[in-house]
């Protein structure tokens, strides 16, 4: 998809407000990785645009065509990019990410992979292309991965932060919080184990502040072929995995 008109019409009648690249200004909100947004259609933006809200958003008599390609742009910039999969080499972007990424080195998908991640099964269908591109850029800095959340609560957000515990005997244990209540930790440490602590057995229990991904490195080929497997996973069908874990697992495209 070509987003040059809608990019030109945006600059023209929307930039004032929402900034550039839609990132928001005072005058108006982002229209870029907006939870408001993610899950609205086309035609309820479009319904937006024309007849503007109570809140501030002036109405705007455009062109059918113009009102089409600025709807169907700001929808592009919220929606899973599954529903615009990018242009690339799919079946080469899933070569990097199980040998020369070593993304599978953390991540699974469909099955296949370790569980120091995310299962990345359906990660197209839970990420826009802007989401999913801070997440390899930025790792952990995703909106909402905050760190105002209490930390004796339970977060769901913060159960990939990797967190340092210091057990009453003087070991200690690194891993995932994978929950936490008032006197217990449950912890998988990075062998991919359970261990379940009371804090009569710890004393301390550390968060690290970045996270255990790198950022992504590669060149631009790459990454486009990596972005192009990425935004296809749709998540699979349950079952038994065909043909045993050493097959590659077949991608559409
Ligand atoms: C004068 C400032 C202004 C201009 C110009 C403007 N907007 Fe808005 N827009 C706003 C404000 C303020 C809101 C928030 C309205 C609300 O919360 O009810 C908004 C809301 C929106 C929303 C809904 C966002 C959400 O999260 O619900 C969309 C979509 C939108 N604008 C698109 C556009 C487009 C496309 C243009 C250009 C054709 C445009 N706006 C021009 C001020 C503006
Ligand atoms: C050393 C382990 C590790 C490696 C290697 C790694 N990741 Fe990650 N990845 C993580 C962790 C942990 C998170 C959770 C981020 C956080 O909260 O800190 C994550 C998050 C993500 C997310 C966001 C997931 C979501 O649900 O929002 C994507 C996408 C992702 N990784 C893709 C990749 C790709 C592609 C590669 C290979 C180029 C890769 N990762 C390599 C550990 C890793």
């Amino acid at each position: 998809m070509n987003w040059t008109t809608a990019e030109q019409h945006f600059e023209k009648s929307c930039v004032v407000c929402h900034g550039e690249g839609a990132k928001g200004t005072e005058r108006g909100p982002s229209l870029v990785m907006s939870r408001s947004l993610q899950n609205r259609s086309e035609k309820e933006i479009q319904e937006v645009v024309r007849n503007g809200t109570e809140g501030g958003m002036p109405p705007f008599a455009l062109p059918e065509a113009q009102l089409q390609s600025l709807a169907q742009w700001i929808r592009f910039l919220n929606a899973p990019v599954f529903d615009f999969p990018t242009v690339g080499d799919a079946k080469q972007g899933e070569r990097f990410f199980f040998e020369k990424g070593q993304c599978a080195t953390c991540h699974m998908v469909a099955g296949r992979g370790k569980v120091n991640g995310p299962d990345l099964s359906a990660i197209g269908r839970q990420l826009s292309l802007k989401d999913l591109e801070q997440s390899l850029d930025s790792p952990g800095e995703k909106a909402g991965s905050s760190s105002n959340c209490p930390f004796f609560a339970w977060c769901p957000q913060d159960q990939w932060k990797v967190v340092n515990v210091n057990l009453r005997d003087g070991s200690k244990l690194r891993g995932f919080a994978r929950s936490r209540g008032k006197h217990d930790l449950q912890l998988q440490t990075l062998d991919g184990q359970f261990r379940f602590l009371l804090d009569t057995e710890y004393d301390q229990v550390v968060r690290e502040k970045v996270s255990l991904m790198p950022a992504l490195k590669s060149s631009a080929e790459e990454r486009r072929n990596l972005l192009a497997y990425l935004s296809r996973l749709g998540g699979v069908t349950p079952g038994p995995i065909l043909g045993g874990q050493d097959k590659v697992p077949t991608c559409s495209n």
